[in-house]
C-alpha cells in the first residue's frame, strides 16, 4: 500500500470513535484531510466539529460540515488528528503543517486524543522529525539560541521567499538535531521561554489512541 492509502485507511477507521449527535474536535494535515472526507458520509449524523485550522474549516466547511468556534463548546468527547511522530507512550512532535498552537488548544479541550498515522509516523526516540516551534517574531533569534544551547539547529520556516506566517500571526522555527528523550520535561522546558507560543512537542496533550496504518491493516495502540 502507498502512504496516501495507509493515509486514506486510518482516515476512515477514525469513524468509530465519532458519536453520532457529538462536536469532533478536528486536526490538520493530510491524514486528517482522508478523516475530514469520511466525515463527510456521516455528516447528517454529527452536530459539526470544532477546526484546528483555516484549512481544515475551509474543507469542513465546503463538504456541509459545521464549524463551531472552540469558545462556543465547553468540551469535546474526541479529538482526531495526525502527527509527524508519535512514540511508544503516544507522545508525539506535531506542526509540520503550522497549525500546532490550535491544534494544543483543541486537543486540551478533548477528552480523547485520536492519532491517525502512517507507520512512517512511529518512532522510538521523538527528535528525527525537525520540530516546530511558533515564536513571537521579535523572539525568533533569542529562542533560535536557546536551542542551540541544547544542541539543537533552528531555522526560521520560509514560505513563498518570506517567514511563514501562522493562522495565529506569528513565525516558526524548525528545529532539527535534538533527541527528545525526556517529552514532558521537555515542553516544560521549552514552554518556559519568553516568546515561545507552543513547543511542538505533545506530551501534556499526548495521543490516547493511535490509528496506525501498516501493511497488515489498521493497527490500535492504546497508551
Ligand atoms: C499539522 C500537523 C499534522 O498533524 C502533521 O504535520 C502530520 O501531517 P500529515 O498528516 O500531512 O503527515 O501537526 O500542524
Amino acid at each position: 500500500m502507498t502512504q496516501d492509502e495507509l493515509k486514506t485507511l486510518v482516515g476512515q477507521a477514525a469513524l468509530h470513535y465519532v458519536d453520532a449527535g457529538s462536536i469532533v474536535g478536528v486536526g490538520t494535515g493530510s491524514t486528517v484531510n482522508k478523516f475530514i472526507d469520511a466525515l463527510a458520509t456521516m455528516k447528517d449524523r454529527i452536530a459539526g466539529a470544532v477546526s484546528s485550522s483555516a484549512a481544515s474549516t475551509e474543507r469542513l466547511q465546503a463538504l456541509g460540515i459545521k464549524v463551531f468556534d472552540a469558545s462556543e463548546v465547553d468540551e469535546l468527547a474526541v479529538y482526531i488528528d495526525g502527527a509527524d511522530e508519535i512514540d511508544h507512550a503516544g507522545y508525539m512532535i506535531k506542526g509540520g503543517g503550522a497549525a500546532l498552537t490550535r491544534e494544543k488548544i483543541v486537543a486540551a479541550q478533548s477528552r480523547k486524543f485520536v492519532c491517525i498515522a502512517d507507520q512512517s509516523k512511529y518512532v522510538a526516540t521523538l527528535g528525527c522529525y525537525p520540530l516546530p516551534v511558533e515564536v513571537i517574531p521579535m523572539a525568533a533569534k533569542r529562542v533560535a539560541q536557546q536551542f542551540l544551547a541544547l544542541g539543537g539547529t533552528a531555522t526560521l520556516r520560509i514560505k513563498d521567499g518570506a517567514p511563514l506566517v501562522t493562522d495565529n500571526g506569528q513565525y516558526l522555527l524548525d528545529v532539527t538535531g535534538l533527541k527528545i528523550t525526556d517529552p514532558l520535561a521537555f515542553e516544560s522546558q521549552v514552554n518556559q521561554w519568553p516568546g515561545v507560543v507552543t513547543v511542538g512537542v505533545f506530551a501534556f496533550q499526548k495521543a490516547h489512541v493511535c490509528l496506525l496504518g501498516t501493511e497488515d491493516g489498521v493497527k490500535t495502540l492504546v497508551f
